[in-house]
């Protein structure tokens, strides 16, 4: 006869804070929000700890290049998604690697054939307004022009003349090579009084663009997460079907830290790939997950996760539960793991991070997530809605929106994480829709920090440790919330509905 588990399945929205209290030297501006990310020894520091305790979802909808730059220049970390080429996947990492602020790798770029039509939509499509002109129509293409929103206008040009027309072309252009340091790229935009400063290699290929506007970015971001040679860090998501090739190029291109990525992590296919991964890459931090209760933390630890990933059913465009019946409340989840990492670092001595996946809604059900035991917590959805994620951004009568796919949707379809027989998908775990638009990561994410800084002074904690061991909880009702589908309209597809 099946095993009914004793407590209900219980989920944020059901939870509330007790304020404790708050001592004088206990402000916003004093409150730590560094945690560590991956195991160590009880009472030593992680060797790698989070500035502020974000990661972005192993989603293609999610953590981009773009995504993780940003993420990691306010203090968290993205784990680029890998339901695709292996070599696409090491490109991204190595992207973020090699990121130097203030030099931006060119995102709108157009062929000297292309017309002025279509580099209109493109200029909407990314929201910037200078492109630049490359024989190939990439970023990394022989640069022969620049071409801005100032340079045509829909109404004056026609739509069909070819971009080469309005262009400023590169002999006319006032360029720099490639070992210019940032202060002197500075000193040419002011000086000259350019607003871009292309910057090209010996065979004049594009490498990056200096914007005047991004002139005082750097003192934006004091709490970047950086690596010991001040380079961002990234993560990189890898599944248990080609991790033995997949893993070694990821670190070759200088992944931080991996992530096995399924949504039932509680499987012999998930141990045997950590066992492989930690013997032949042991000083590379590896994740496992996601899993719901103790034993499934126990058995990932114990075949060597650097950090546990929590969470079965409870993402916005998951549908697992729908599907097949399976997960947990979020909240009983981090709670039941929480208390089997202090079980095991009392017993072992090693401290085993876990993270939050998936199902945060308000900013606040992150602080709540912490102060249940979680050391930092991953977002699909709240990464979502913001510039930098790769989703198309699309006005609609209420407002702009961007898209949001589930990674097992028939959108994504990663048979790799959602393991049904074979390869492929037969059945959908996700959906494919859209998340209200919430314009730059970094202001966005600056007010939930904020929020939640403040939730953790009025529960007079000043570090993310101190308000792990003294938050109260008071459970608010008997009342089940449903954690799924938060705000996400769902797009009927003729796949969706079939
Ligand atoms: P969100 O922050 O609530 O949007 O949840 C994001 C999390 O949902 C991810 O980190 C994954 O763990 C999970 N997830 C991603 N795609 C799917 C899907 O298609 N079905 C179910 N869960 C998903």
């Amino acid at each position: 006869m099946a095993q009914i588990i004793d407590g209900v399945s219980r989920t944020f929205n059901e939870f509330l804070l007790l304020p404790n209290r708050t001592r004088t030297e206990c402000a916003t501006e004093t409150v730590d929000l560094s945690t560590p990310l991956v195991r160590h020894a009880r009472g030593e520091r992680s060797a790698i700890e989070l500035r502020t305790p974000f990661t972005s979802a192993i989603m293609q909808a999610v953590s981009s290049p773009e995504l993780a730059i940003a993420l990691a220049r306010n203090g968290g970390l993205s784990f680029i998604h890998h339901n695709r080429p292996i070599e696409a996947q090491a490109a991204d990492v190595r992207t973020v690697k090699n990121f130097k602020a203030g030099f931006v790798a060119s995102d709108t770029n157009v062929k000297p054939a292309d017309t002025l039509g279509q580099l209109q939509e493109l200029m909407v499509r990314t929201g910037h307004s200078t492109a630049a002109v490359t024989d190939d129509g990439t970023g990394s293409g022989r640069l022969l022009g620049l071409v801005t929103s100032r340079d045509f206008h829909p109404q004056r040009h026609d739509a069909d003349e070819p971009v080469a027309s309005r262009m400023v072309p590169v002999d006319a252009l006032a360029c720099s090579r490639e070992d210019v340091t940032l202060s002197q790229a500075n000193a040419r935009l002011w000086d000259e009084r350019l607003d871009c400063l292309p910057v090209v290699d010996g065979e004049g290929r594009l490498r990056h663009l200096v914007f005047r506007s991004d002139y005082s970015d750097n003192k934006r971001f004091p709490d970047q997460l950086v690596d010991a040679e001040k380079r961002l860090r990234v993560g990189a998501g890898v599944n248990t079907h080609d991790y033995r090739e997949r893993i070694p190029q990821l670190v070759e291109a200088g992944a931080d830290a991996l992530c096995f990525d399924s949504s039932d992590g509680f499987s012999d296919w998930q141990a045997q790939a950590l066992v492989w991964s930690k013997k032949h890459f042991p000083d590379v931090p590896v994740g496992g997950g996601n899993v719901v209760d103790a034993e499934g933390f126990r058995f990932l630890a114990q075949a060597g996760a650097d950090f546990v990933k929590v969470g079965v059913g409870g993402g916005s465009i998951c549908i697992t539960r729908d599907q097949k019946g399976i997960g947990r409340g979020q909240a009983s989840a981090v709670l039941d793991v929480a208390a089997a990492r202090e079980a095991f670092a009392e017993e072992t001595g090693q401290y085993v991070p876990i993270c939050s996946d998936g199902g945060l809604v308000h900013d606040y059900h992150m602080s709540l997530a912490l102060a249940m035991g979680a050391d930092f917590v991953m977002m699909g959805r709240y990464f979502a809605r913001f510039d930098q994620a790769p989703g198309a951004k699309l006005p609609t009568r209420d407002g702009f929106v961007k898209e949001y796919w589930g990674e097992g949707s028939n959108r994504a379809r990663n048979w790799q994480r959602y393991g049904q027989g074979g390869q492929g998908l037969i059945f959908e775990e996700g959906v494919d829709g859209y998340v209200p638009y919430a314009g730059d990561l970094s202001e966005g994410l600056a007010v939930t920090i904020a929020k939640m800084k403040s939730t953790m002074v009025s529960c007079g904690a000043m570090t993310v440790q101190e308000f792990q061991s003294t938050a109260r909880l008071t459970v608010v009702s008997e009342q089940s919330f449903q954690e799924s589908h938060a705000t996400v309209a769902v797009r009927e597809t003729p796949d969706s509905v079939a």
